[in-house]
């Protein structure tokens, strides 16, 4: 009953601290750079017809060959270009009377019954060790590097190297000719095992104990040579990364909880006790939390092992994921190997028959310590391995592989947390930056196909950019690096790709070169170049730390202004592109700050300011400057002029005038009429010609819309509406980014298809003529806040014109004038009358 009173408690705190995490905005940190799957430079693809889930990825950076395991099949490309196979692919498919086995026992002969690669390592200089799922039935070989065939011949049981289920995590890592696997061991699942399987010892596993694993998903394993240089004699050890039903907890009885783990390279078991079973079997709790809010992150669902020149310095990156009130939240949390190491070296956890509790074991611990690897200390008290180590020993292991203390991430808190997203998997590079300084890049792949590139500065972190590694919206099921090479490979159900670490050309200005804080790019009198590409210069700027644009030496005026005749009377918009998702437009008008002219027809949105019912007050000059980190770049400038007298007005002249003029008019209409006829005629065969050149050309989907006054009347012919065709989710969405630029000098109206509902995607793909200093097209809609589904429309860097006929002519006019209905659009204006 109390314990029914705590738990609910518990719960409505949780509940309550889910609003406040709601409602902190400061959570998602936005990418500065966004860059669409058609915008990306320097990508390779890679995938072959028939064969999917190119999942698993195993790098030799020596043979400069990337080995990718896929479904029943198994390449060797070409590191420099993943398009380049090196070796002829190996077909690997489970024989069909073990499909139809697998299809008797109830799996799906459409997912399940087939061989997917899921474990492919070095073995040794002449060999691969791969192993496959083989319908449900898994099975390991070795492959012949030199001549890339497979060994059927040496064909061995899988069980306990790879999961029978292709669904299922697994991890597990060579070392020394010995296999160390952690998986699922049998046909349902139900039996976890981390296994120690090849080589010269016999095979050793985990106890089958609730208390030593308990429904387990397996996410990651570390080799840690330990031994190096180490005054005690201590052993290698092996550690392992994974959720599993926690049993210590007494509220949430069905709590998962993130775990390391860790064994002794040289255990052998013991002689009685623990035969052929881990004696050196210890785990921890890891946290990953914000401690303000008690919120904990428990589900990991990958790590990355950097470690530098020694191992003392190694860290783990942890990726977790959490669904909270229905928001998908990931997290990374950053830890040490000395405070892993110090959980484990710290006391044990028990469970206290009396207390019907678990609770920190505070009796005496038998010598030598349970769990702990031979050492000297060992070694001088007669216990050269583990078969030697007395029975209580053994015994006390058995029944304590739970440690009290928790591991802490470094900082006590994640390093990066992030709303709207799945994280799937992360790398992490260490550079040298041109300061001397180094810095931890971080490449982290979502659950969408997309790529997040953050730089850690002290324990903040920017994300430099994302990139879109797939057009298709689907998990980045693994990452790899040669950080000789700079080069990055992902895996995924569809294909293979390979970027390059940094394309510091797609920063167009010195400024924008130094916002980027990317490490790799610095910025050499003209260009933004590849640190690595470089010779040693003296003479390059970069600011990793503070991104100091003053560093910039720009001449202004190099930003040619714009001149634009309008009409007294009409709502007009000044475009101004940014240089980065973060930076805020800045606008000026007569050399004044805007926002200190009290007039309330000006609006600063987004991308445009907008100047609605012009008067003669409005002429002068305009400039928008795009500010990010409180420094200012100019990026758009513009002459604005007002004329009071409408074109239209000479019209009403006319008709008072005399009978002869009419005439005059008469004969003048008919000649307009037959050089319209000809420019007609003429423009219907140079459209033929074109269609029949360019069907797709990207000309013919840009209108333009006022070609050639540039004077915007306030009413649109009749009947002409200009919407931006992807229509929001949300109002505000829309109206939060506008679609108007003026690239060639005319105002357009963006972008697409016209019937997609999911969020509106404004294009940053300007023209290349567009602002002067701008970055080119990088920018499409953040993923991390629009649903993904918008994206595909804004690669087309297309403008598109929409007519609305008569009311309710046709089913897709009407369903646009519902849309537009619905949507309350300007303060003062009426949805059918906006000027846009
Ligand atoms: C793909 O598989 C189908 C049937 O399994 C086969 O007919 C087709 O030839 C294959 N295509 C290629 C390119 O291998
Ligand atoms: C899977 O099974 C269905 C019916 O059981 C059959 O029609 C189909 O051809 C099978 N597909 C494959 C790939 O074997
Ligand atoms: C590598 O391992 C394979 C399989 O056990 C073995 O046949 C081969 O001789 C080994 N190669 C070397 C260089 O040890
Ligand atoms: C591949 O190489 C191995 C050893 O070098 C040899 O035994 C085997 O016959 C070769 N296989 C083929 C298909 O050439
Ligand atoms: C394999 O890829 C297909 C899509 O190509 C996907 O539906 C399926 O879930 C993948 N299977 C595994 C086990 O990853
Ligand atoms: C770091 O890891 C790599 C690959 O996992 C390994 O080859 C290297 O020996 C490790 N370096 C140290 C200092 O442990
Ligand atoms: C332990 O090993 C040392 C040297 O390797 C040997 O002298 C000693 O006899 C061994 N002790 C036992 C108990 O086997
Ligand atoms: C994250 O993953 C969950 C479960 O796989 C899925 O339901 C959800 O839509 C994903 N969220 C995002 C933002 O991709
Ligand atoms: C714009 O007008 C100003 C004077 O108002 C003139 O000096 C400038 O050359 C014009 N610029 C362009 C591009 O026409």
């Amino acid at each position: 009953m109390a314990r029914g009173v705590s738990c609910l408690r518990v719960f409505n705190f949780v509940m309550v601290t889910l609003l406040q995490l709601a409602q902190a905005s400061d959570w998602n940190t936005v990418p500065r750079k966004t860059v669409s799957h058609s915008a990306l430079k320097e990508v390779r693809r890679f995938s072959k017809p028939n064969v999917s889930n190119y999942t698993t990825l195993q790098l030799d950076e020596e043979e400069q060959v990337l080995y990718v395991g896929a479904r029943e099949a198994v390449f060797a490309l070409f590191m420099h270009d993943v398009t380049e196979e090196v070796k002829e692919a190996i077909v690997w498919d489970a024989p069909v009377e073990k499909k139809m086995e697998c299809v008797q026992k109830g799996k799906n002969n459409q997912t399940d019954c087939f061989n997917y690669i899921r474990f492919l390592q070095t073995f040794n200089s002449t060999h691969l060790y791969i192993c496959g799922t083989y319908a449900f039935q898994p099975r390991c070989t070795y492959i012949e590097v030199r001549n890339f065939t497979l060994n059927k011949a040496a064909m061995e049981d899988g069980k306990g190297k790879c999961p029978y289920d292709p669904a299922k995590s697994h991890t597990g890592l060579i070392v020394d000719g010995e296999l160390y696997s952690a998986t699922l061991n049998n046909f349902l699942g139900t039996e976890p095992v981390i296994l120690r399987n090849l080589g010269h010892h016999y095979s050793m596993k985990t106890e089958y104990l609730a208390s030593w694993l308990n429904e387990p998903n397996f996410v990651g394993s570390a080799y840690i040579q330990e031994s190096a240089n180490s005054e005690m004699g201590d052993d290698d050890k092996i550690y392992f990364f994974f959720s599993e039903r926690a049993v210590e907890y007494d509220c949430y009885r069905e709590q998962v909880v993130a775990r390391v783990a860790r064994v002794c390279k040289g255990d052998m078991g013991g002689a009685r006790t623990l035969q052929k079973k881990w004696t050196t079997f210890l785990k921890a709790r890891l946290l990953c939390s914000v401690p303000e809010q008690q919120l904990h992150f428990n589900k990991i669902q990958t790590v990355y092992t950097l470690n530098n020149s020694d191992w003392q310095s190694t860290v783990f990156f942890g990726i977790f994921q959490a669904q909270w009130a229905d928001v998908d939240v990931s997290a990374i949390c950053q830890y040490r190997i000395e405070d892993i190491q110090q959980a484990f070296n710290g006391p044990y956890k028990e469970y206290r028959e009396q207390a019907q509790k678990w609770g920190q074991y505070s009796d005496k611990v038998p010598t030598p310590r349970p769990g702990a690897c031979i050492t000297n200390s060992h070694r001088l008290n007669g216990y050269n391995t583990s078969l030697e180590l007395p029975d209580n020993t053994l015994n006390f292991a058995k029944k304590h592989p739970l440690m009290d203390d928790l591991v802490q991430p470094v900082g006590r808190r994640p390093v990066l947390i992030q709303k709207n997203v799945n994280y799937t998997q992360i790398v992490v590079d260490r550079v040298v930056a041109a300061s001397g300084n180094q810095y931890n890049v971080l490449f982290i792949g979502t659950g969408a196909g997309w790529l997040h590139k953050a730089v850690m500065i002290g324990s903040h972190i920017h994300i430099i950019e994302e990139l879109q590694l797939f057009e298709k919206a689907q998990p980045v099921e693994s990452l790899v690096i040669s950080k000789k090479k700079k080069l990055l490979f992902a895996g995924s159900q569809t294909h293979v790709v390979q970027v390059p670490f940094a394309d510091c050309g797609k920063y167009r200005s010195c400024e924008d070169c130094i916002l980027a804080r990317d490490p790799y790019c610095v910025w050499t009198k003209w260009a933004c170049t590849r640190m690595g590409a470089l010779p040693k210069l003296p003479d390059v700027d970069q600011d990793v730390e503070f991104a100091d644009i003053s560093l910039c030496h720009r001449t202004p005026g190099d930003l040619k202004a714009e001149n634009l005749t309008v009409v007294a009377g009409t709502n007009i918009l000044l475009p101004c592109q940014l240089i980065s998702n973060l930076a805020v437009p800045k606008w000026t008008f007569q050399q004044q700050e805007l926002a200190h002219v009290p007039d309330a027809n000006y609006e600063v949105r987004p991308k445009a300011l907008l100047i609605s019912d012009v008067g003669p007050q409005h002429s002068g000059s305009y400039r928008c400057y795009s500010e990010e980190k409180r420094e200012r770049f100019l990026v758009g400038k513009y002459w604005l002029k007002v004329v009071s007298k409408p074109a239209m007005a000479l019209e009403s002249q006319a008709a008072a005038s005399s009978l002869e003029l009419a005439w005059l008019c008469v004969f003048v209409l008919g000649v307009v009429c037959f050089c319209l006829l000809g420019v007609v005629i003429y423009l219907n065969r140079k459209l033929k010609e074109r269609l029949e050149k360019t069907a797709a050309s990207k000309e013919a989907e840009r209108v333009t819309v006022y070609p050639t006054e540039r004077i915007l009347p306030k009413e649109l012919p009749k009947g002409t509406k200009f919407i931006p065709s992807q229509t929001s989710g949300t109002d505000e969405k829309l109206w939060e980014s506008p679609s108007y630029y003026y690239s060639d000098g005319s105002l357009k109206i963006v972008p697409g298809h016209a019937l997609c509902q999911n969020g509106s995607s404004p294009s940053h793909n300007g023209t290349a003529n567009g602002i002067p200093g701008q970055p080119l097209p990088t920018a499409v809609q953040s993923p991390t806040r629009l649903n993904l589904a918008n994206i595909r429309g804004a690669n087309t860097n297309g403008y598109i014109r929409l007519q609305l006929g008569e009311e309710g002519v046709d089913p897709f006019s009407e369903e646009l004038r519902k849309k537009l209905k619905q949507r309350q659009m300007l303060p003062d204006a009426n949805p059918e009358e906006s000027s846009v």
